[in-house]
């Protein structure tokens, strides 16, 4: 049999050569065997040897076919690490503040949309000098991996009071879509104020009470870094003079405290995904004190950071506070069209 194989030219993979092969092969075969011209030999052997290598040349086409399928599978199996169609992608939609607005909890909600992946991590690209530096091609690599269709989200909050982000982004992509998660700017800076206080204590540094670096003299300190965050209007400004209204997404804070699945819906909307996520997705917990998030089976809320109480305020620094809001609050509420129920 391996004489016979050998013979035919088995290493040949085209089927048309394989198949316009037999008779050489035969008259050899019968020249090997020495029995050239002894018909009642060759020709039952003939005919064997003409069926043989028909099959064999079908079998070469089988053989073909299956790989040209198999190549086919993978190169649409989405899981696969060497695949072309899963790749990292820029984002096409980004959170850019505010900062203690409740970003991590919208991130991870949209998260709960099949066609969503988000950046894990906050990446400060756009604000950070040192990460800007790194050029675009490190943006993306920091992004998660995604199928063709599926919107990748990154938030990072320090973009919105960052003068430079604005116009780095525009540049990466004018047509991103922003999101801008707000609250009531004055929980907003005592929010602020408790995650600096944190970390301070943390790392065993000295820290100031609230009321000492909100007021000087009595007055408010408009050179309170935390309070000029909350000056939304100012920051706005700068993102209107190069993206258009509609394109900046405004997701009430305090709504998604209150109840998620109504602004995730609206985000869904502006995001232009189809409807996916649900009520169900949702669920009050008790210990928490917040909504957290249901999805296939997974319970998750966010951690301990989030939601913290909150460090103390006198009540007359904080309606000091209130008022001397008022008129940037009435400015921001102008620009963006809409009425927050604020201090
Ligand atoms: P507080 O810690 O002041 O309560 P960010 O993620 O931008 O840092 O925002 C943190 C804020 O998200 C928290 O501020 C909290 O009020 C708010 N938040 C909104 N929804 C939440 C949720 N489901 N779980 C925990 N915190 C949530």
């Amino acid at each position: 049999m391996a004489e016979l194989m050998r013979l035919s030219g088995n290493d040949d993979t085209d089927a048309g050569a394989g198949v316009a092969r037999p008779q050489a092969a035969c008259v050899g075969l019968c020249a090997a065997l020495d029995l050239t011209g002894q018909t009642p030999c060759c020709g039952p052997l003939l005919l064997a040897l003409v069926l043989l290598l028909l099959l064999q040349a079908q079998l070469l086409v089988c053989l073909h076919e299956l790989r040209d399928t198999l190549d086919l599978v993978t190169s649409a199996t989405p899981s696969g690490p060497s695949n072309a169609s899963t790749l990292q992608r820029l984002p096409g939609a980004i959170i850019i503040g505010v900062r203690k607005g409740g970003t991590r909890a919208l991130l991870e909600m949209l998260n709960l949309h099949p066609d969503v992946e988000v950046a894990k991590t906050e990446i400060h690209y756009f604000n950070l000098d040192e990460n800007f530096r790194k050029g675009l091609d490190w943006y993306r690599s920091q992004m998660p991996i995604t199928l063709p269709g599926q919107l990748t989200v990154e938030k990072t909050p320090g973009y919105f009071t960052a003068p430079p982000a604005p116009r780095r982004i525009w540049a990466m992509n004018p047509a991103v879509k922003l999101l801008l998660i707000i609250r009531d700017p004055a929980e907003r800076l005592v929010s602020d104020y408790t995650q600096v206080l944190h970390n301070r204590i943390q790392q065993n540094k000295p820290y100031q009470p609230l009321d000492e670096l909100l007021l000087s003299q009595g007055h408010i300190n408009p050179k309170y870094k935390a309070l000029q965050r909350s000056f939304y209007y100012q920051h706005l400004a700068r993102w209107l003079e190069l993206f258009p209204r509609e394109q900046i997404h405004i997701v009430d804070g305090e709504a998604l405290i209150r109840n998620p699945f109504p602004e995730l819906q609206k985000a869904e909307t502006f995001l232009e995904l189809p409807p996916q996520i649900k009520p169900d997705n949702f669920y009050f917990n008790v210990t928490k004190g917040f909504y957290c998030m249901l999805s296939a089976g997974h319970d998750k809320c966010l951690d301990e950071s989030k939601g913290r109480p909150h460090a103390p305020l006198s009540n007359e620094a904080f309606q000091k506070l209130c008022r001397y809001l008022r008129v940037p609050n009435q400015i921001f509420f102008r620009m963006v069209g809409q009425r927050f129920d604020w201090c």
